[in-house]
């Protein structure tokens, strides 16, 4: 699909949906909503509209489609596929007005939001009343819940809790076609049917726009523990991360960083522990939640020996409320830091948690052949390794003539191992090209064929997820 204009009796025919304040035609806002955080990308919409209620975002759908215009749902512009980008131009479809928390039900343990909620806030708000809403991407303090739901994003708690997809009951989604449905029902349990809310979620705006989302809530454990573990050896650190799980415990988060994130990420940080030294090859940032100090003493202490088992370097237990802000604060920045060091592409991959090692060997050897660096962290405990390959002094030729090359070559190891090509930053744009790596032809006829059915006409955030 080439780029599409908007022409102006369309245009005018969104102002009288929306409102004349709603429709940016500034190249500036166009050029705001154009990008998030994938690369350093650009794909301004020809227009931006700013709904504010369900029924605005259904006009809107059904202006498109009468013109065939395409539709690009954009969150919080957080994203590290592209999902939000308009590839194709026609309309980009601001969700940020649509922030409301509609209604905290704390006799369910429920919550139902407006898609343009930021994650942080829906997590404060519901801490307030003792409830906790675990998806805990790094870019909580930005991104949004309509964001997280598409890309069925994750974070450090995935690994106790579960992924953004475990939270959700129920959607209000606008389909292609401009009607409206919810997918589900707001029960805990449901065998009712073909499990649309479940294909919606992570379906990356292809399919219909998330208009209210009904999540479930836990009771917000009343105390942590934080420990960082430094390893002389990144591999010996990767297979301690199966080995705790062995042992009996569940930390509610378990991240893998290897030397040079943490380098690259210091000196942003404020308020880290003095002994927190840049010497060990790489580290392990490990919590567990509950209710019993006792208990999560225990833990620990189960959790340390089998650290020790594996060669780990002197632990480093966060002592107060204000180290373990600077610990998570460091880990969360390390994105941002990688970002600001180099040009850089991020890869997502994710195994069997017990295969780690072999994937983090595997990455540094394709490296080694292709002749780049790389820097990786993520949510061990999940098998999600994110591999950021850095560009340093490659020349421009090696680095867009070579590299696609060693990426498909880490796909497929990561495919070898049991894995697949994204754990939570989805497929959007620029993983597309290697879908047939994960998916046989039988498979994604299949994915088409939904796709299809939903949006016949194709206008749905085109140029994303399939190949
Ligand atoms: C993180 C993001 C990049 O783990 O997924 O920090
Ligand atoms: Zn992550």
């Amino acid at each position: 699909m080439p780029y599409v204009e908007v022409p102006a009796p369309v245009l005018a025919m969104l102002r009288a949906a929306v409102g004349e304040g709603a429709v940016l035609v500034d190249v500036e806002e166009r050029g705001h909503y154009g990008h998030d955080e994938t690369e350093s990308f650009s794909y301004p919409p020809a227009v931006v509209v700013r709904p504010q209620v369900t029924g605005e975002v259904a006009a809107i759908v059904r202006i498109c489609r009468e013109h065939a215009i395409p539709i690009t749902p954009i969150g919080g512009r957080t994203g590290l596929s592209g999902g939000a980008l308009s590839v194709n131009g026609g309309v980009g479809l601001a969700l940020d007005r649509m922030d409301r928390i509609l209604s905290i039900d704390d006799k369910n343990l429920q919550v139902t939001v407006e898609p343009g909620v930021i994650t942080q806030v829906l997590q404060e708000t519901v801490a307030a009343k003792g409830l906790y809403y675990p998806p805990d991407p790094s870019s909580r303090g930005s991104c949004t819940i309509g964001g997280n739901l598409a890309e069925n994003a994750g974070g450090p708690r995935a690994v106790k809790y579960g992924v953004t997809r475990d939270f959700v009951l129920n959607l209000e989604v606008v389909l292609p076609n401009g009607e409206t449905i919810w997918t589900g029902a707001n029960t805990l349990k449901n065998a009712t049917g073909y499990d649309l809310t479940r294909l919606i979620v992570g379906s990356e705006g292809t399919l219909g726009i998330i208009t209210q989302a009904v999540l479930r809530l836990v009771p917000h454990p009343k105390e942590t523990r934080l420990m960082l573990v430094p390893f002389p050896d990144a591999m010996r650190a990767c297979e301690a991360v199966s080995a705790t799980f062995r042992a009996g415990v569940v930390p509610s988060a378990m991240e893998f960083m290897e030397r040079d994130a943490i380098v690259w990420t210091m000196r942003f940080t404020e308020g880290l522990p003095a002994q927190l030294s840049a010497e060990p090859a790489a580290y392990l940032l490990i919590e567990v939640d509950g209710d019993h100090g006792d208990l999560l003493m225990r833990e620990c202490e189960r959790i340390a020996e089998v650290m020790e088992a594996h060669g780990c370097g002197e632990m480093l237990f966060a002592e107060s409320v204000t180290e373990k802000d600077a610990l998570w604060k460091l880990r969360r920045s390390v994105p941002v830091s990688v970002k600001a060091h180099s040009v850089y592409k991020e890869e997502d991959t994710v195994v069997p948690r017990y295969e780690l090692p072999r994937l983090l060997a595997g990455v540094k050897e394709i490296g080694k052949r292709y002749g780049f660096s790389s820097v990786c962290y993520g949510h061990a405990g999940d098998g999600n390794l994110h591999v950021n390959i850095i560009k340093g002094e490659l020349s421009d030729a090696v680095w867009e003539g070579e590299l696609p090359k060693a990426i498909r070559e880490i796909f497929q190891l990561t495919v070898s191992l049991g894995g697949t090509l994204s754990g939570e930053h989805g497929i959007g744009l620029v993983q597309r090209p290697y879908m047939n790596i994960a998916f046989d032809r039988n498979q994604l006829e299949l994915m088409r064929a939904i796709k299809h059915v939903f949006d016949p006409q194709g206008i749905m955030n085109p140029g994303k997820v399939l190949p």
